[in-house]
């Protein structure tokens, strides 16, 4: 068998390139930026495999630029909306993906952000380092308490799951709202009820998405659903940015019809340095970096990786989102 070409994205750490020197030709895109759309068309040309990060969109033009060698499409990442899967099986190309190595690190980041938003964490630090801190003050930057609160879950996979579980240690009363889940052995374990989105909205003190983004959830955060809120309600994003329409939430934000929120993503990403929402006080937005620990990282590549060789290999892949692909006929 030749040496399979293939081309990764973006840099990847020297012991994982390394691993797959090995076995292929490898293009890789060294920078720090996503390769530029005619960039990404170029180097796929021939690939038999793409290694990709949610950056990416990989479509059929790409799909149609790599052809006709293209076995396997490698994310990055647990959620894979940034690829045509649909594209992707029709031509009968396996998708890999991330899942169940960063549950954990992204739970605990959108509970940090849930913490940070109710005690206005980023608002105090900023205003220390202003000079602002004078005495100590009786009605100084009051937040809200975490202890006994409302959390309402929407999208309870894992992730979803994994904030219910953390919730349990702050006494909270967890509702969450997945159309998709019927499985509640889970959910009686953590002591979460189901309910429908309208009821979540206008109990929960807390709102965490965790939905993966498609049709369905595409601005479903938008001017009706955040009109339902409380207004002391604290929104907390870790899922995609698309399913917060930002301009409801500027609007939401600026005029108090809820009262925080805590954003992990954005649409777009990066957020542009002049949107209104960086204008807000009562908003905390991080650069897409929930599953940002050493480890979680660690795994997410060799996992890409895992997907990708077993690809050019013709294997099954260990994590695939698209398994239509392998039933033959
Ligand atoms: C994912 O994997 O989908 C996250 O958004 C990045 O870790």
């Amino acid at each position: 068998m030749t040496t399979p070409h293939i081309f990764i994205t973006r840099r990847i750490p020297a012991d994982k390139l390394a691993q797959l020197r090995q076995y292929c030709q490898v293009d890789l895109w060294d920078e720090e930026l996503p390769p530029p759309r005619q960039a990404l068309l170029e180097h796929v040309q021939g690939v038999k495999a793409i290694l990709c990060l949610l950056t990416e969109r990989i479509d059929a033009e790409v799909m149609d630029s790599a052809s006709p060698q293209l076995k396997v499409i490698s994310n990055c990442a647990v959620g894979y909306d940034n690829i045509d899967v649909a594209e992707a099986t029709r031509r009968g190309i396996p998708v890999g993906n991330t899942p169940g190595v960063l549950t954990d690190t992204t739970a605990d980041f959108a509970f940090a952000l849930l913490i940070a938003a109710a005690r206005r964490v980023v608002e105090g630090d900023a205003f220390t380092r202003a000079g602002r801190w004078k005495t100590w003050g009786l009605t100084q930057l009051l937040g809200q308490d975490v202890t006994g609160a409302t959390l309402g879950i929407i999208g309870f996979g894992r992730i979803g799951r994994g904030m219910a579980k953390r919730a349990q240690g702050f006494d909270m009363r967890v509702l969450y709202f997945d159309p998709v889940s019927q499985d509640d052995s889970y959910a009686t374990e953590v002591g979460a009820q189901s309910t429908d989105l309208d009821s979540l909205l206008r109990q929960a003190d807390f709102i965490s998405v965790h939905a993966p983004l498609n049709e369905a959830t595409y601005h479903l955060i938008g001017t009706e659903a955040l009109a339902k809120m409380k207004p002391t309600a604290i929104l907390i994003n870790t899922a995609r940015g698309p399913i917060v329409d930002p301009d409801a939430l500027y609007h939401a934000l600026k005029d108090g019809v809820i009262c925080y929120a805590a954003l992990d993503v954005t649409e777009p990403e990066p957020i542009p340095m002049d949107h209104p929402l960086l204008t807000l006080q009562n908003l905390i937005i991080a650069p897409h970096i929930a599953s940002a620990s050493v480890k979680t990282r660690g795994k997410m590549i060799q996992m890409s990786i895992d997907n990708l060789l077993a690809g050019v290999r013709g294997e099954r892949l260990p994590n695939c989102v698209n398994p239509e692909v392998y039933i033959s006929g």
